[in-house]
């Protein structure tokens, strides 16, 4: 556990960590990273972000198997005496070892922000802190992380093997969210449910 490092501590020592033990997480400890990523800001409290966790082999072996050998295609094409060797050298591993790795955590986010007029670049605003706090708040856990981009080349694919709407389906839909209550008002509700049935 990291938990004798204060926050800064913390921050400096939050690298991308791609070697990963394949040792189980358990689930509590994946909501309370979750969890702490939905502590971010987000543009006027949109809260515009949804999280996927994926620790099913199977599944986990299908995405890596839809990333990998475009990733590896890619990074082939780097020169070996390229600064970037190492970490990419790292990065192939990491996507060789996708499917061994204890969880994935997609974050997404509908384009949901302004309401009146909704903008890609808002999702962004709102994803980047959550995903920060997320790798924070696993390396608090003693819990490495690597935050990645590389899933991009497959989205389309993955979108669909997760059940999560394509892009264009969630910008039409992401207006619609903005009229649902936020999760600290559903949170406000709920405890003051609990505080009239007792
Ligand atoms: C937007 C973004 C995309 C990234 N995409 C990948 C990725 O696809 N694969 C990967 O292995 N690392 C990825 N990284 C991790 C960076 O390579 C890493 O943060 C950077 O090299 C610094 O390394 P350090 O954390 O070890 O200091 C990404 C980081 C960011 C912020």
């Amino acid at each position: 556990m990291a938990e004798q490092l204060n926050t800064i501590e913390l921050m400096e020592t939050c690298n991308a960590v791609r070697r990963l033990k394949h040792d189980p997480v358990p689930q509590e400890l994946l909501e309370r990273v979750v969890y702490a990523a939905t502590r971010a800001p987000s543009p006027g409290n949109s809260q515009g972000w949804d999280f996927v966790i994926v620790r099913d082999s199977a599944l986990k072996k299908k995405i890596r198997d839809l990333i990998a050998p475009p990733i590896e295609a890619m990074f082939a094409t780097v020169p070996r005496d390229s600064k970037m060797s190492r970490m990419l050298d790292d990065a192939k591993y990491l996507v060789q070892s996708l499917h061994e790795v204890p969880a994935l955590i997609f974050v997404c986010g509908p384009v949901c922000y302004p309401p009146q007029a909704p903008q890609e670049a808002f999702v962004w605003s709102a994803l980047y802190p959550a995903t920060q706090n997320l790798l924070v708040a696993a390396r608090s856990l003693g819990l490495g992380t690597t935050m990645t981009t590389f899933q991009m080349v497959a989205e389309k694919e993955i979108r669909e093997l997760l059940g999560i709407p394509q892009a264009d389906q969630v910008r039409r839909d992401g207006a619609d969210r903005m009229a649902r209550p936020s999760l600290r008002a559903r949170e406000a509700q709920a405890a003051a449910e609990r505080a009239s049935l007792g």
